[in-house]
């Protein structure tokens, strides 16, 4: 991305696309898709971007895995159109990462050849009907705490995506939040499944943050560039600050015996995550990661005639639309190949 004025620099200086783009960051302007800017700028927006839409896609299987088993109708229908909600919000994440110069085609391949990561909590089973309580409230609680600063994003396509997403993610934080809540009201046992859906669910929702801010060396580059705008441990006490109350009122106890709120420095001291069983399966041998990737790999294989007939409605459409005249269309459309 160098143009021909930059090869004149005398190094450590800045060029003028440079200087414009710090500009705009600095004065809290968006960068749009055909604007210059640093490649390494656009390769981080790539991987978060693509990972982030990777995450939505593959989220969608441990609560797929419950729609046929939901209690009443009303549950089923709530939880298909949450469902339904994650997947849209995997196809804006897509559609944004396209406008940086990366194809589909090679976001599926990253994901389906087990290239790209996306977030490691999906990788956990959903053994019970809690389950899609905890998700709700934990899953999608920390996903509302990580994405509402994102909505600033200085990438313009990225936090324009990322508003509409978080007014759905909050309807299903509220979804998972009324679900426990049912089954709190409920038997002993209700109470004691929701209780181990929140115990399953706790630590990893915690870990979904990022490393502590001392080992997330990337962290730094991203807030100088305004994509990211909090720290993983900040944002990490925002979240447990929300569910402190949240957790009384449904009368859940969040596994974490040293979890106490220090008066002096107002912030939550946080028992020890375990970043080992993370990075574990953060490297695919979590519980589910092989189940996750096969699945999705199927489905894509099976969708293969709806791309392929898509395409061919899209060259019909190409073909219908064309403005040249009838009586010269046949040797243009020699001329212009399929
Ligand atoms: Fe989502
Ligand atoms: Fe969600």
């Amino acid at each position: 991305m160098t143009s021909p004025a930059d090869l004149s620099l005398v190094e450590g200086e800045i060029s003028e696309d440079e200087r414009m783009f710090d500009e705009l960051i600095a004065n809290e302007q968006r960068i749009e898709p055909r604007d210059w800017m640093p490649d390494a700028y656009r390769k981080t927006l790539i991987r978060q971007i693509s990972q982030h839409a990777h995450s939505e896609i593959i989220g969608m299987q441990p609560e797929g895995n419950w729609i046929t088993r939901a209690p009443s109708l009303k549950r089923k229908a709530i939880l298909m159109a949450k469902v339904q909600d994650e997947a849209g919000h995997g196809l804006y994440l897509y559609s944004a990462a396209q406008t940086l110069g990366i194809t589909r085609d090679e976001m599926m391949d990253q994901l389906i050849s087990g290239k790209a990561k996306y977030s490691s909590i999906f990788n956990y089973p959903t053994p019970t009907w809690a389950d899609m309580g905890a998700i709700g409230w934990l899953v999608d609680g920390a996903a509302i705490v990580n994405q509402v600063p994102l909505c600033r994003a200085s990438y313009g396509p990225y936090g324009r995506a990322m508003v509409r997403v978080c007014k759905e993610e909050s309807f299903h934080q509220r979804q998972g939040f009324e679900i426990l809540l049912s089954l709190m009201q409920g038997s002993d046992e209700q109470r004691q499944m929701a209780q181990d859906a929140v115990n399953r669910w706790y630590w990893p929702s915690l870990a979904m943050f990022g490393p502590p801010d001392e080992q997330s060396p990337n962290s730094a580059q991203s807030m100088k560039w305004k994509i990211k705008r909090f720290s993983n441990d900040d944002l990490r006490q925002r979240f447990v600050g929300m569910l402190v109350p949240q957790a009384e009122i449904l009368g859940v106890t969040l596994p974490d015996p040293d979890l106490r709120l220090d008066e002096e420095t107002d912030r939550y001291v946080i028992g020890e995550i375990d970043w080992d069983e993370f990075f574990e399966v953060l490297r695919g041998n979590g519980p589910c990661n092989a189940e996750r990737l096969e699945r999705r790999r199927t489905a894509h294989e099976n969708g293969a005639w709806v791309r392929e007939a898509a395409a061919e409605y899209a060259r019909k459409q190409a073909r219908a639309w064309d403005p040249e005249p009838a009586e010269t269309a046949g040797s243009l459309s020699l001329s212009k190949g399929a």
